[in-house]
């Protein structure tokens, strides 16, 4: 129960509160405490929904409207970096750019024409089963579902309930993986709505930039009306700060980050040529250089992930970092 309550990073009182609300009853935190303590018998429809809640994958969505602030990087390295770890981990592409389908090396074109695709379990209702590729780079427990340039026509459904159409797809391979991630595309349309409405988490990745930290407050907005109308349990687990080269305008963005909002901003990712230069080797960073600068920040996300801990919170940037 507590593997569970520290995945949804609930405390006793918010998780007694979770537990009524799924099972109509009227737990208290007290209740939970004595559970955990083994001070009194867990009821059946209790362990039967934690045991159900723990074997379904954990759905993180990467998401920002902004475009080029390391949605794609960073969806890549937590899922290869939890897939190396042993975990089974699907990453489905949600971006009409396929640059995640890029990166993990599959064949758009070939997967498009086979009908397998993103596009295809969206508009055509494919069962996303059947579009599943195994094993990526030779990676045992890394599958992914690719994306083409069409999946942008998602934007043109007008059928009824068509954010659900996401979480539909995915409901029926959720006892497969341990975590599913998403890679959102660069705007605030349908597709979004659907990764959001599909997701239990969802991580920011921003740039430190002046501008780049303006368009937040849209995203925060989006989801906080995503919260209010098809997805009451999203929780928004951070804000990622990527791409810092420490100078000292990043260094105040961070600051008024850290001053201006109440959803926790974590460590940053530094600006680090790994990551490029292991795409243009064909790799995944995480994977032919965990030890690099910045690629290194998600090896430790990774394992907080695994841990069921927080991921580690900003204090502020070193100022040994040659912040000019
Ligand atoms: N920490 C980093 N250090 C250096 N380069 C990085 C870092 N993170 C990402 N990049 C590079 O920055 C570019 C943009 O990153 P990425 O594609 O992950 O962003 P994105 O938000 O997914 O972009 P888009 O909005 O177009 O989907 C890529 O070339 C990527 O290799
Ligand atoms: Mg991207």
């Amino acid at each position: 129960m507590r593997v569970l309550r520290n995945r949804l990073r609930l405390d006793q009182t918010a998780f007694a509160a979770y537990l009524n609300e799924k099972l109509d009853r009227r737990y208290s935190k007290h209740k939970v405490s004595n559970w955990e303590t083994g001070g009194d018998r867990v009821p059946k429809e209790v362990q039967l929904l934690v045991d159900e809640e723990l074997s379904a994958a954990l759905v993180l969505a990467v998401c920002n409207q902004k475009g080029g602030v390391g949605k794609t990087t960073t969806t890549v390295q937590l899922a290869a970096g939890l897939a190396l770890r042993g975990k089974r981990v699907l990453i489905v592409d949600c971006d009409p750019q396929a640059s995640a389908t890029a990166a993990l090396g599959l064949p758009a074109g070939d997967l498009f024409r086979a009908r397998r695709t993103l596009f295809h379990v969206l508009v055509e209702e494919r069962p996303i089963a059947e579009t599943i590729v195994k094993g990526i780079q030779g990676i045992e427990h890394l599958d992914g579902v690719a994306s083409h340039i069409e999946l942008g026509g998602v934007e043109m459904l007008r059928e009824p309930g068509r954010e659900l159409l996401l979480r539909e797809q995915l409901a029926a391979v959720r006892s497969d993986y341990d975590y599913i991630l998403l890679d959102g595309p660069p705007n605030l349309g349908l597709l979004m709505q659907c990764i959001l409405t599909a997701a239990d988490e969802v991580l920011i990745p921003v740039r430190p930039e002046p501008l780049d930290t303006m368009g937040l407050a849209l995203m925060l907005t989006t989801i906080g009306k995503i919260q209010k109308r098809t997805n009451k349990g999203l929780r928004v687990i951070g804000i990622l700060p990527t791409l810092a080269k420490s100078r000292a305008v990043e260094l105040e963005v961070i600051q008024s980050l850290l001053e201006s909002t109440t959803v926790p901003v974590l460590k940053h990712v530094p600006d680090s040529a790994s990551f490029s230069m292991a795409l243009a080797a064909g790799r995944i960073a995480i994977e032919q250089r965990p030890k690099a600068k910045g690629v290194s920040t998600y090896v430790d996300m990774v394992e907080r992930m695994l841990r069921g801990e927080p991921l580690s919170l900003e204090t502020m940037m070193p100022s040994d970092a040659g912040a000019v």
